[in-house]
């Protein structure tokens, strides 16, 4: 499997913090916004990542994080002219792709939870079509929901519907087997002007295809699109992080609990961090015990 981590969009709604600077860059409390969907490609074992952004963008992208070898990733970077839709994002990783399937996670979602990475290693495993995740929330209008039938089957996706079938939210963590990622090239822009994932994702429900798996209560999704929620993002990472002594999304500590990369590696790693900074004295404090 291979991931693909789309950092691109216009960021409207957060101007003019966005004005020069990529949404997926700011910051999540102490940590860039887009340390936290990669943690989740890590975490859910993939390790060969296209991080697609604007062409303004990719540049920093590539300065943050290199060609990923020091966490023990094989990372790639791909432009997306202009936002034209989540959709695209298949299309422009495909060659990438080549014949693996592949994850799809927008730079904005942040999860975090116990239990997740199984959910993820499993869900990893078994793609065929497409599965897509269901969170409960307390207002679905707002959100693509899912709806199930009695068995508990999919068997549609409605995008911010008026009446709600059901109260899950279908947030921006998608797998795709091989053979349908060409299938944007199936479906038109939407009226926004867009290819859109949902299309994307109903074409493959209603071919029998399409797989939900339910994220548990023990689980956080957050995005950061608008200012409040990127602020209460932070304010999450900050209370959890305070309160557990535990780092979200630290990427030298999931590359190293991964597997990905040895002792000396992570030790190397640590002390290139400063320990005036807390995420620093965190990742020293890792290898010290
Ligand atoms: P959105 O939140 O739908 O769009 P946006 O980030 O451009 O923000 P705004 O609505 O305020 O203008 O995008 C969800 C995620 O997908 C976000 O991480 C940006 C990314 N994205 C792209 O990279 N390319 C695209 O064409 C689109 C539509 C989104």
């Amino acid at each position: 499997m291979r991931g693909i981590l789309l950092a691109g969009g216009s960021g409207t709604r957060l101007l003019p913090l966005t004005s020069v600077s990529s949404k997926q860059l700011l910051p999540v409390y102490d940590k860039p916004l887009v340390y936290y969907p990669l943690s989740v490609l890590m975490l859910a074992g993939v390790r060969e990542i296209l991080i697609i952004s604007g062409d303004q963008h990719v540049d920093a992208f590539r300065m943050l994080f290199g060609n990923g070898s020091h966490l023990g990733l094989d990372l790639r970077y791909a432009r997306q002219e202009s936002p034209r839709g989540i959709a695209e994002a298949l299309l422009i990783g495909r060659q990438f792709a080549g014949d693996e399937d592949v994850c799809l996670i927008l730079g904005d979602n942040i999860f975090y939870g116990h239990g997740l990475p199984p959910v993820l290693r499993e869900a990893v495993a078994t793609v065929d079509g497409c599965t897509v995740f269901g969170y409960p929330v307390s207002d679905p209008r707002r959100y693509g929901v899912a709806v199930v039938d009695d068995a508990g089957l999919l068997v549609d996706i409605e995008e911010k519907p008026a009446s709600p079938r059901s109260n899950l939210a279908v947030p921006g963590l998608y797998m795709y087997s091989n053979d349908v990622l060409a299938y944007p090239e199936k479906i038109s822009p939407s009226p926004r002007g867009e290819l859109e994932i949902t299309d994307v994702n109903r074409l493959i429900i209603k071919e029998g295809r399409g797989r939900l798996v339910q994220l548990g209560r023990g689980t956080a999704w957050l995005d950061a699109g608008t200012h409040d929620s990127l602020l209460e993002a932070g304010q999450y990472v900050q209370i959890l992080q305070k309160r557990q002594g535990m780092q979200i999304a630290c990427l030298e500590e999931t590359a190293f609990r991964m597997g990905y990369i040895g002792i000396a590696q992570f030790t190397r790693l640590a002390e290139l961090l400063p320990s005036e900074s807390t995420y620093g004295r965190y990742v020293r404090s890792l290898v010290h015990n």
